[in-house]
């Protein structure tokens, strides 16, 4: 097995990806029905394991359907770093060619801005038999650890010290193992089988995530010759194989942005047909919109929602594992039941920290009392527009849905957060009626004042800036 050196990373000032980080805000004038068509983009939870992947191989794999995201932008970035060539062939497409692979650690200054990173680990040992990941470290939604992804590489046979908060992992070959995971973990379970691909011997993955990503990682695995069973059930089991080949894999469709696209057409009591999705990955969602009194129906790879005007009612829900009620749409329907009739009580059984949007809807006027995990949420008639600080990607998206029923200006600082995982999401909520612009830079009160003026900003056609 090659070990090739482990490089150090480039000095911070060197770092492309430092300077990144974008200031823009989101300026909303709501109060608007949303009525049109828009497409959904590839999975961003997908798309990231997928890009992990190709570091398994020295042959290229083509990679279509990847939304144009700053976490893939980061993931490439940091494929880069490691020493991957990727070239996009297409608008969503990628070929990424890691025989080159030279560098051996993922530095925390990329790690600290997307914990998905994590996702080389397991790869890295697999081909390289080693691997220096920075710890991910604390994140807005909680602590969010890596544990289980430590004691499953473990048990296949990997020595790890953690150092100068990194995670210095090194092993003489993998070896298939018996890995009860104590939590579901979605990467953690990713991570483990991408390991396994190249084990000696068979790895079973008992209390495995069962989310649909982790069924398109396995597809992609599979097409690239891995030997795999029981994606989408609790047990997985990988039987290792000597290589990987290149391969050509689509990235199933956003589910978590679909659903936000739903709640924020039944938020305003309109309508919304949305192509290039699956409705058969989105379950517990389409049934909570239904609950709150929007019809939906659905066709293979369409879904079409419509409020007729009326009012949503409060939907009392739990967040789960897949297949339950994700946890990446609790903030989303914490906006639809703010101004829902009734109340709807809404627990979040899966991050701890996870309810960082509900002081912000009380600032435009929501009323919501927060008991622990659980957000007891009363309906009222009308939101009010306001200044608002987004403080991760979901509570971004979160308000922005409520910017679109409130009365007068919202204007979301901080959506640096919402560019990691939605695509142009003022274009679509434009094609959709909603009056919304990205402002670039500028303090907010100067935002604030310019929010109507084109001139000084870029407009909801700008592409979308891309960082690393
Ligand atoms: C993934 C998703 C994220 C989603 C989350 C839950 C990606 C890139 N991100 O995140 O959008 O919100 O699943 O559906 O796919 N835990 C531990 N130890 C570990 C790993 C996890 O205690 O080693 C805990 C976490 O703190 C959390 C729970 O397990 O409480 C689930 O986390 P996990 O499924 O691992 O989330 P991610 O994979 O990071």
């Amino acid at each position: 097995m090659p070990t090739p050196p482990l490089d150090l990373p480039p000095a911070a000032s060197e770092n492309p990806w430092q300077a990144a980080r974008s200031v823009d805000k989101l300026s909303i004038h709501g109060d608007v029905r949303l009525d049109g068509e828009i497409g959904v983009s590839g999975a961003k939870n997908a798309a990231l394991p997928v890009l992990a992947a190709t570091l398994l191989t020295e042959q290229p794999l083509r990679i279509g359907n990847l939304p144009r995201l700053k976490d893939v932008a980061t993931t490439l970035t940091l494929l880069s770093h490691l020493g991957v060539r990727a070239q996009y062939t297409g608008a969503s497409e990628v070929v990424t060619d890691a025989r080159d692979v030279s560098v051996l650690r993922a530095p925390y200054e990329l790690v600290k801005t997307m914990r998905a990173s994590i996702l080389v680990l397991g790869p890295l040992l697999a081909r390289f038999g080693r691997a220096e990941v920075s710890l991910p470290g604390g994140c807005a939604i909680g602590s969010r650890p890596v544990n289980l992804h430590i004691q499953g590489l473990k048990a296949m046979g990997v020595s790890i010290d953690i150092q100068d908060g990194y995670i210095l992992a090194t092993t003489p070959g993998l070896r298939g193992a018996r890995i009860v995971l104590d939590l579901v973990s979605v990467t953690g379970t990713e991570n483990l089988m991408m390991a396994a691909t190249l084990a000696d011997g068979i790895t079973v993955i008992e209390n495995a995530a069962r989310e649909p990503e982790i069924v398109d990682l396995a597809h992609c695995l599979g097409a690239m010759g891995a030997h795999i069973q029981g994606a989408g059930t609790d047990t997985i089991t990988v039987e290792g194989v000597a290589r990987l080949t290149g391969t050509h894999h689509r990235i199933i469709p956003d589910r978590i942005e679909a659903g936000t696209y739903l709640v924020a057409a039944a938020i305003t009591g309109g309508r919304v047909k949305l192509r290039d999705t699956d409705p058969l990955l989105m379950d517990a969602v389409l049934d909570k919109l239904r609950e709150a009194g929007a019809s939906v129906e659905t066709g293979r790879d369409w879904i079409e929602l419509d409020m007729r005007g009326r009012r949503p009612k409060a939907v009392d829900l739990r967040t789960a594992p897949y297949p339950g009620f994700p946890t990446d749409m609790q903030a989303q329907f914490v906006a639809l039941n703010s101004i829902a009739e009734g109340t709807g009580i809404i627990t979040e059984t899966i991050f701890e920290n996870r309810f960082m949007h509900v002081q912000e809807l009380q600032r435009m006027g929501a009323n919501i009392e927060l008991e622990g995990n659980t957000a007891i949420v009363r309906g009222v008639e009308r939101l009010r527009g306001a200044p608002v600080m987004a403080t991760d990607l979901r509570a971004s998206a979160c308000l922005a849905v409520a910017g679109l029923i409130a009365k007068g200006h919202t204007l979301i600082d901080r959506i640096y957060h919402l560019d990691r995982g939605y695509e142009r999401l003022e274009d679509k909520l434009t094609r959709l009626g909603a009056r919304i612009q990205r402002v670039s830079g500028g303090s907010a009160a100067e935002a604030n004042a310019n929010s109507g003026n084109r001139s000084t900003t870029t407009g909801s056609r700008a592409p979308m800036r891309r960082s690393g």
